[in-house]
Protein backbone atom coordinates (compact mmCIF):
# COMPACT_ATOMS: atom_id res chain seq x y z
CA UNK A 1 0.00 0.00 0.00
CA UNK A 2 1.38 3.37 -0.98
CA UNK A 3 -0.96 4.96 1.02
CA UNK A 4 -3.93 4.95 3.28
CA UNK A 5 -6.38 6.60 4.86
CA UNK A 6 -6.77 7.76 8.57
CA UNK A 7 -9.46 8.23 10.72
CA UNK A 8 -9.30 10.72 14.21
CA UNK A 9 -12.07 11.04 16.52
CA UNK A 10 -9.35 13.74 18.32
CA UNK A 11 -6.63 16.22 17.60
CA UNK A 12 -4.51 16.35 21.04
CA UNK A 13 -6.66 17.09 23.62
CA UNK A 14 -9.39 18.27 21.38
CA UNK A 15 -12.29 15.51 20.91
CA UNK A 16 -14.42 15.81 17.61
CA UNK A 17 -16.95 15.30 19.42
CA UNK A 18 -17.58 18.38 21.74
CA UNK A 19 -17.09 21.29 18.48
CA UNK A 20 -21.08 20.35 18.08
CA UNK A 21 -20.61 20.44 14.34
CA UNK A 22 -22.58 17.40 12.34
CA UNK A 23 -20.35 14.29 11.37
CA UNK A 24 -18.99 14.51 7.88
CA UNK A 25 -19.90 11.74 5.75
CA UNK A 26 -17.23 8.79 6.13
CA UNK A 27 -15.37 8.92 3.08
CA UNK A 28 -15.47 12.84 3.36
CA UNK A 29 -11.95 14.55 4.08
CA UNK A 30 -11.99 16.92 7.26
CA UNK A 31 -13.10 20.69 5.80
CA UNK A 32 -12.36 24.07 6.48
CA UNK A 33 -15.14 24.06 9.27
CA UNK A 34 -13.88 21.75 10.94
CA UNK A 35 -9.95 23.18 10.98
CA UNK A 36 -11.93 26.66 12.26
CA UNK A 37 -13.83 24.65 14.78
CA UNK A 38 -10.53 22.80 16.15
CA UNK A 39 -8.74 26.20 16.08
CA UNK A 40 -11.60 28.14 17.82
CA UNK A 41 -11.36 25.80 20.61
CA UNK A 42 -7.72 26.18 20.98
CA UNK A 43 -8.26 29.48 21.30
CA UNK A 44 -10.49 29.26 23.72
CA UNK A 45 -8.24 26.89 25.90
CA UNK A 46 -6.30 30.26 26.10
CA UNK A 47 -3.65 29.03 23.82
CA UNK A 48 -0.20 30.51 23.28
CA UNK A 49 3.05 29.71 22.40
CA UNK A 50 4.58 28.71 26.18
CA UNK A 51 1.69 26.86 26.74
CA UNK A 52 1.80 24.35 23.84
CA UNK A 53 2.64 20.56 24.90
CA UNK A 54 6.39 19.74 25.13
CA UNK A 55 6.21 16.59 22.81
CA UNK A 56 4.86 19.27 19.88
CA UNK A 57 7.60 22.00 20.93
CA UNK A 58 10.38 19.51 20.93
CA UNK A 59 9.52 17.92 17.31
CA UNK A 60 9.22 21.74 15.48
CA UNK A 61 12.40 22.46 17.41
CA UNK A 62 14.17 19.48 15.92
CA UNK A 63 12.52 20.41 12.38
CA UNK A 64 13.58 24.06 12.80
CA UNK A 65 17.28 22.47 13.09
CA UNK A 66 16.88 20.62 10.22
CA UNK A 67 15.51 23.54 8.04
CA UNK A 68 17.50 26.41 9.11
CA UNK A 69 20.44 25.88 6.20
CA UNK A 70 17.82 25.26 3.91
CA UNK A 71 15.85 28.57 4.99
CA UNK A 72 18.75 30.72 5.80
CA UNK A 73 18.09 34.68 3.86
CA UNK A 74 14.94 32.77 1.51
CA UNK A 75 11.96 34.17 0.90
CA UNK A 76 9.89 31.12 2.11
CA UNK A 77 6.07 30.62 1.73
CA UNK A 78 4.63 28.48 4.67
CA UNK A 79 1.95 26.46 3.29
CA UNK A 80 -0.18 25.25 6.54
CA UNK A 81 1.19 27.47 8.66
CA UNK A 82 -1.21 26.15 11.42
CA UNK A 83 -0.20 27.80 15.12
CA UNK A 84 3.32 28.85 13.22
CA UNK A 85 5.32 27.97 16.08
CA UNK A 86 8.24 27.17 14.27
CA UNK A 87 8.18 30.41 12.23
CA UNK A 88 7.53 32.86 14.62
CA UNK A 89 9.72 31.10 17.58
CA UNK A 90 12.35 29.66 15.14
CA UNK A 91 12.33 32.16 12.70
CA UNK A 92 10.97 34.96 13.78
CA UNK A 93 13.86 36.99 11.32
CA UNK A 94 13.31 35.26 8.28
CA UNK A 95 11.17 36.38 5.35
CA UNK A 96 8.01 34.30 5.76
CA UNK A 97 4.91 34.29 4.56
CA UNK A 98 2.17 32.48 6.46
CA UNK A 99 -0.66 30.87 4.35
CA UNK A 100 -3.30 28.41 6.24
CA UNK A 101 -6.56 27.13 5.02
CA UNK A 102 -8.21 27.97 8.45
CA UNK A 103 -6.82 30.62 10.51
CA UNK A 104 -6.62 30.49 14.64
CA UNK A 105 -9.32 32.57 15.93
CA UNK A 106 -5.90 34.51 17.68
CA UNK A 107 -3.35 34.97 15.58
CA UNK A 108 -0.25 33.72 18.08
CA UNK A 109 2.59 35.86 16.37
CA UNK A 110 3.32 39.26 14.73
CA UNK A 111 3.32 37.71 11.17
CA UNK A 112 -0.31 37.55 9.43
CA UNK A 113 -1.82 34.33 8.06
CA UNK A 114 -3.41 34.56 4.65
CA UNK A 115 -5.48 32.72 2.39
CA UNK A 116 -4.08 30.74 -0.19
CA UNK A 117 -6.24 33.09 -2.91
CA UNK A 118 -4.34 36.00 -1.49
CA UNK A 119 -0.58 35.11 -1.82
CA UNK A 120 -0.63 34.36 -5.72
CA UNK A 121 1.65 37.13 -6.76
CA UNK A 122 4.27 35.67 -4.16
CA UNK A 123 7.23 34.98 -6.05
CA UNK A 124 9.82 32.99 -4.13
CA UNK A 125 12.96 30.79 -3.04
CA UNK A 126 11.03 27.95 -0.53
CA UNK A 127 8.15 26.99 0.23
CA UNK A 128 7.38 24.38 2.79
CA UNK A 129 4.39 22.57 4.08
CA UNK A 130 4.99 21.05 7.88
CA UNK A 131 2.57 17.86 8.69
CA UNK A 132 0.33 19.50 5.94
CA UNK A 133 0.66 17.18 2.89
CA UNK A 134 -0.86 14.03 4.77
CA UNK A 135 -4.19 16.09 4.95
CA UNK A 136 -4.00 16.07 1.13
CA UNK A 137 -5.83 13.92 -1.32
CA UNK A 138 -3.21 12.76 -4.22
CA UNK A 139 -5.06 15.42 -6.22
CA UNK A 140 -4.65 17.81 -4.12
CA UNK A 141 -0.71 16.93 -3.82
CA UNK A 142 -0.22 17.59 -7.70
CA UNK A 143 -1.70 20.41 -7.37
CA UNK A 144 0.53 21.52 -4.52
CA UNK A 145 3.38 20.52 -6.29
CA UNK A 146 2.12 22.77 -9.14
CA UNK A 147 1.10 25.94 -7.55
CA UNK A 148 4.75 25.27 -6.55
CA UNK A 149 6.17 25.17 -9.92
CA UNK A 150 4.50 28.67 -10.40
CA UNK A 151 5.43 30.36 -7.13
CA UNK A 152 9.51 29.60 -6.81
CA UNK A 153 11.90 30.38 -8.54
CA UNK A 154 13.80 28.15 -10.45
CA UNK A 155 16.28 25.91 -8.11
CA UNK A 156 13.42 26.99 -5.75
CA UNK A 157 12.75 24.62 -3.16
CA UNK A 158 9.91 22.49 -1.61
CA UNK A 159 9.76 21.55 2.13
CA UNK A 160 7.70 19.06 3.05
CA UNK A 161 7.10 16.64 6.34
CA UNK A 162 4.90 14.02 6.75
CA UNK A 163 4.79 10.44 8.87
CA UNK A 164 5.55 7.74 6.58
CA UNK A 165 3.44 4.73 5.41
CA UNK A 166 5.60 1.60 6.30
CA UNK A 167 5.21 -1.59 4.42
CA UNK A 168 2.11 -3.31 2.68
CA UNK A 169 1.33 -5.67 5.57
CA UNK A 170 2.02 -3.20 8.62
CA UNK A 171 0.21 -0.66 6.36
CA UNK A 172 -2.86 -3.10 5.79
CA UNK A 173 -2.99 -4.17 9.30
CA UNK A 174 -2.86 -0.79 10.52
CA UNK A 175 -5.90 0.50 8.28
CA UNK A 176 -7.83 -2.65 9.31
CA UNK A 177 -7.45 -1.69 13.00
CA UNK A 178 -8.63 2.23 12.36
CA UNK A 179 -11.55 1.13 10.27
CA UNK A 180 -12.72 -1.57 13.24
CA UNK A 181 -12.30 1.56 15.68
CA UNK A 182 -14.52 3.72 13.67
CA UNK A 183 -17.31 0.73 13.26
CA UNK A 184 -16.91 -0.78 16.66
CA UNK A 185 -16.43 2.96 18.28
CA UNK A 186 -19.81 4.28 16.78
CA UNK A 187 -20.70 6.48 19.62
CA UNK A 188 -17.09 8.23 19.10
CA UNK A 189 -16.97 10.84 16.01
CA UNK A 190 -14.11 9.96 13.77
CA UNK A 191 -13.47 12.05 10.82
CA UNK A 192 -11.26 11.33 7.38
CA UNK A 193 -8.12 13.16 8.60
CA UNK A 194 -5.39 12.93 6.12
CA UNK A 195 -3.89 9.85 4.02
CA UNK A 196 -0.35 7.83 5.32
CA UNK A 197 1.96 7.62 1.83
CA UNK A 198 5.63 6.17 1.61
CA UNK A 199 7.96 9.01 0.46
CA UNK A 200 8.35 7.22 -2.87
CA UNK A 201 4.65 8.47 -3.41
CA UNK A 202 5.36 12.02 -2.81
CA UNK A 203 8.46 11.65 -4.29
CA UNK A 204 6.77 10.52 -7.88
CA UNK A 205 4.15 13.16 -7.53
CA UNK A 206 6.92 16.06 -7.36
CA UNK A 207 9.22 14.47 -10.05
CA UNK A 208 5.74 14.83 -12.49
CA UNK A 209 5.81 18.60 -11.28
CA UNK A 210 9.20 18.82 -12.23
CA UNK A 211 10.59 18.60 -9.01
CA UNK A 212 13.95 16.55 -8.23
CA UNK A 213 14.23 14.39 -4.56
CA UNK A 214 17.30 15.81 -3.22
CA UNK A 215 17.04 14.81 0.40
CA UNK A 216 14.93 13.13 3.55
CA UNK A 217 16.28 13.38 6.85
CA UNK A 218 14.04 11.84 9.81
CA UNK A 219 13.29 14.04 12.80
CA UNK A 220 14.62 12.18 15.71
CA UNK A 221 11.77 13.45 18.17
CA UNK A 222 8.47 12.63 16.20
CA UNK A 223 9.91 10.42 13.28
CA UNK A 224 8.57 12.32 10.46
CA UNK A 225 9.94 12.30 7.01
CA UNK A 226 11.70 15.82 6.11
CA UNK A 227 11.54 15.83 2.45
CA UNK A 228 13.58 18.17 0.63
CA UNK A 229 12.44 19.15 -3.04
CA UNK A 230 14.48 21.45 -5.78
CA UNK A 231 12.51 22.64 -8.84
CA UNK A 232 14.16 21.52 -12.07
CA UNK A 233 14.96 24.20 -15.06
CA UNK A 234 11.77 25.09 -17.20
CA UNK A 235 11.86 23.13 -20.28
C1 LIG B 1 -1.41 19.34 11.41
S1 LIG B 1 -1.58 21.05 11.10
C2 LIG B 1 0.14 21.54 10.97
C3 LIG B 1 0.33 22.99 11.25
C4 LIG B 1 1.76 23.48 11.29
N1 LIG B 1 2.39 23.44 9.98
C5 LIG B 1 2.57 22.73 12.29
O1 LIG B 1 3.47 21.98 11.88
O2 LIG B 1 2.31 22.89 13.47
C6 LIG B 1 -2.08 21.08 9.40
C7 LIG B 1 -2.50 22.47 8.93
O3 LIG B 1 -2.71 22.40 7.52
C8 LIG B 1 -3.82 23.22 7.22
N2 LIG B 1 -4.36 22.77 5.93
C9 LIG B 1 -5.02 21.62 5.64
N3 LIG B 1 -5.35 21.59 4.34
C10 LIG B 1 -4.85 22.72 3.77
C11 LIG B 1 -4.86 23.27 2.47
N4 LIG B 1 -5.45 22.63 1.46
N5 LIG B 1 -4.27 24.47 2.25
C12 LIG B 1 -3.67 25.13 3.26
N6 LIG B 1 -3.63 24.67 4.53
C13 LIG B 1 -4.21 23.48 4.79
C14 LIG B 1 -4.78 23.04 8.39
O4 LIG B 1 -5.68 24.13 8.51
C15 LIG B 1 -3.80 22.98 9.55
O5 LIG B 1 -3.57 24.26 10.10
Amino acid sequence: MSSYPQWECRFGKIEFSKLGLTRPPFFKKASKTFYDAIYKEMSEETINYQNLPEYFTKAKTETAANLKSHLKDKRILSWGCGTAYMENVHFPDEDITLVDLSLPAKNLGERQVFKATEITGWRGDVVIGIQMVFHLSNEEVNQFFKNCGQLLVTGGKVIITHTAAKSFYFDFFKTMKNFAKVLIQRRKFYVLWGWRRQNSTYASIAFKNGFRLVDVVTNKVNKEQIMVFTKQDDP
